[in-house]
């Protein structure tokens, strides 16, 4: 869909974040986080699925050597409300004992699986853990936790695309919207 004005486009009600406006500010995040790391060897951890189009345009914007690893936890049951309960479906491949480690979230909403995961890897101890978020949904916050390195504000509404969905949906748009009412109460 060229334009994304139809097919699964046009079930956003507006949108937030446009794919221009996605790629310039990943761009700058990278080139940021390249700066400060300086000779340390960053080994980014992304957390699936949301984490996926974001982790790959970062990483093409850091012209250094960096090491990637991923972990899948679930925090939301399919709907739109965070539970607070975080489970780790896939863990690290790598042992992060005395590595600096930056965790590549799509958005901090509630904090409780960022921090759950901060908490989580400090046990291991690495050198450092940061979290670098696309998205911060400050207002939604539960549980505070330390953004090092954020894209945008986001405000308190649920947002699909750009690796965020709804019930598993909506992952593969480029940019970032709010969908149309409708699109919740049809099931
Ligand atoms: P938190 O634990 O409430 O901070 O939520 C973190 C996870 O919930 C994110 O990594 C997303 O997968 C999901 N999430 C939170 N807000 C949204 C949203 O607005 N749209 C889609 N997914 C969201
Ligand atoms: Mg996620």
């Amino acid at each position: 869909m060229k334009d994304w004005q139809e097919g699964i486009g046009a079930e956003l009600r507006e949108i937030l974040f446009t794919r221009e406006a996605i790629q310039a500010k990943v761009l700058e995040m990278g080139e940021e986080i390249v700066r400060d790391y300086a000779e340390r060897r960053v080994l980014m951890v992304g957390i699936l699925n949301g984490c996926f189009p974001f982790m790959a345009d970062l990483v093409r914007s850091m012209n250094t050597y960096l090491d990637v690893d991923f972990m899948s936890v679930s925090s939301y049951g399919g709907g739109t409300q965070s539970s607070g309960v975080v489970r780790i479906l896939k863990d690290l491949n790598e042992n992060i004992t005395g590595r600096d480690v930056l965790l590549v979230e799509d958005i901090i909403d509630s904090g409780l699986t960022a921090s759950y995961l901060l908490d989580n890897l400090n046990t291991r101890h690495p050198a450092s853990v940061e979290i670098c978020a696309l998205l911060d949904k400050r207002e939604a916050r539960v549980e505070e936790v330390p953004v090092k390195y954020v894209g945008f504000d986001c405000p308190n509404e649920f947002v699909v695309g750009y690796g965020l969905d709804f019930q598993g949906l909506y992952r593969n748009l480029p940019h970032i919207g709010v969908l149309k009412k409708e699109v919740y109460t049809d099931p």
